[in-house]
């Protein structure tokens, strides 16, 4: 017999891997992640996952069919729960008031009505994915109008996950925030949640706090650690200014442990399908309360990554001798960080667009990432398809392996920190580069000295260039 029931709305990026964790830790509770897209709940009933994460296909396999389920019968599952996490998309507006800054609650809207529409018992409703402040007030508000009599209590429970390691992340979190209601009501579902989590996370690493310090606390996190980067990169071109090295700084400042050494590692702009979107959402939050100075303030983070991905593709041009027409351009790394396959707001994506604009000849390899999800991220985030650029599919090629992208190229570009770019035979590539033959490292992850012992002209985020 299984004491609790869980429904997990949304079968991706965050609700697979964190119902995964839910149910090896929760062996006594029925955890059903369900979908409304058909292909992701059969790829996640399947041998290959529909997300790439470290670890995660061996913590799916080890309760897929006992107490974890993937489907597509919402209505049935959402009937069955007890608790209904909404872990759904919420983008960034692409038009209507707020366009381009407030997040598209649409689908959470969605998620409630139909909560509303199919429940026979009383539930509560937990919001996990990132959402503008006080969109509880929202989904408590759809979900009051059904007429069949039922309550439903809402709680706050953002995810900190990064990807790449969000199953270390999960097992072992350094919090699990709970927001909800101060009325009994309220505190008695922060309380059944709790004693979810409470299976293997540390009492004292659960907060609980009220709905909206929950919600704003999540836009919060993820602006102060994109602020560190857009920090650090500021610096970085003070560094490339000076002859200062920018690691040497990171080290030099994180030693301090008022400042710490995490989120200082330079690289050619952040991505991600959260700090952007969170800092637009804290931005507009502000505007919206006439807060222009704390808007203006946080929107400055966004600013330097602009700054930052423009800047890198410009350096590019410049060190090629102001020209890469026709030159082909070897991209290692399109995902937005190494060790997942997400695309979203990557900084590869803007560095193609711009080297596409100079009519350089792309060849990019990801080891995760294939072409159809690049020409989407393309369409999707630039508005870079076949009718805006109709030589799109000629000047982008996806290669196979880091060799053949690099096969006669005039120079590489490492945008994502994946860890077989750090050990590739730079010799045997420099052999059948165009000559002089450069490295743009926009992740500072090869060594310099040595790439340019074979003969390489290297550039790397924030290091001094040697006069040549
Ligand atoms: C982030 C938050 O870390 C996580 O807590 C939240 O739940 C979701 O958003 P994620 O977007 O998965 O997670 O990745 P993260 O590791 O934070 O990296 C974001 C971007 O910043 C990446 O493009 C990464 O390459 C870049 N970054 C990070 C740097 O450029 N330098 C750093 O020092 C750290
Ligand atoms: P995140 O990174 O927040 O997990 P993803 O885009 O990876 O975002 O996953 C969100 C998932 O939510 C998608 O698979 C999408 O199909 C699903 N989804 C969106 N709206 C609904 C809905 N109303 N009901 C069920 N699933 C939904």
């Amino acid at each position: 017999m299984t004491s609790l029931k869980i429904c997990c709305m949304g079968a991706g990026y965050v609700g697979g891997p964190t119902m995964a964790v839910i149910a090896s830790n929760c062996p006594d509770i029925r955890v059903t992640v369900v979908d409304l897209n058909a292909a992701q709940i059969a790829a996640w009933n399947s041998s290959s996952l529909p997300i790439y994460e470290p670890g995660l296909q061996a913590v799916v396999e080890s309760c897929r069919g006992k107490n974890l389920f993937f489907s597509t019968d919402i209505e049935k599952e959402i009937e069955e729960a007890d608790i209904v996490f909404i872990s759904v998309n919420t983008p960034t507006k692409t038009q209507g008031i707020g366009a381009g800054r407030a997040a598209n609650i649409k689908n959470c809207e969605l998620c409630a009505r139909t909560i509303a529409k199919v429940s026979t018992s009383n539930k509560i409703v937990v919001e996990k994915s990132t959402v503008p402040v006080r969109t509880a007030d929202a989904v408590r508000r759809v979900l009051a109008c059904n007429d069949k009599g039922l309550t439903f209590q809402v709680l706050s429970n953002p995810e900190f996950l990064a990807e790449g390691t969000a199953i270390d992340d999960l097992q072992r979190p350094s919090r699990v925030l709970i927001g909800g209601e101060e009325t009994p009501g309220g505190q008695e579902a922060i309380q059944k949640l709790v004693s979810v989590y409470a299976n293997w996370v540390p009492a004292a690493q659960i907060i609980t706090t009220n709905l909206w310090s929950s919600e704003l606390s999540k836009l919060v996190a993820n602006a102060f650690l994109a602020q560190r980067v857009s920090s650090i990169n500021s610096i970085s071109a003070l560094c490339e200014s000076t002859g200062a090295d920018v690691s040497e700084i990171s080290r030099a400042i994180g030693s301090d442990p008022r400042i710490g050494p995490k989120f200082l590692q330079s690289s050619v702009g952040f991505g991600g399908s959260c700090f952007q979107k969170d800092i637009l959402n804290l931005v507009y939050l502000c505007e919206s309360y006439g807060l222009n100075e704390c808007a203006e303030y946080w929107h400055q983070v966004i600013k330097m990554n602009e700054y930052q991905k423009s800047r890198f593709t410009k350096k590019m041009v410049e060190r090629m001798f102001n020209t890469a027409t026709g030159k082909k351009i070897a991209v290692l790394g399109f995902a937005f960080k190494k060790d997942t396959g997400d695309t979203r707001e990557t900084a590869s994506a803007f560095v193609c667009r711009d080297l596409l604009a100079e009519r350089a000849k792309i060849h990019v390899y990801d080891p995760q990432v294939k072409r159809e999800q690049m020409m989407l991220e393309f369409d999707y985030t630039l508005n870079v398809n076949t009718t805006t650029e109709p030589d799109l599919e000629k000047l982008i090629t996806t290669s196979p392996s880091a060799y053949d992208a690099c096969d006669g190229a005039h120079a590489i570009a490492i945008l994502t920190e994946w860890d077989e770019f750090k050990t590739l035979d730079y010799q045997r590539i420099y052999e059948k580069m165009s000559k002089p033959a450069f490295i743009f490292d926009g992740r500072n992850i090869v060594d310099q000295a040595a790439l340019r012992k074979i003969g390489f002209e290297v550039y790397a985020i924030g290091k001094p260039w040697p006069s040549v």
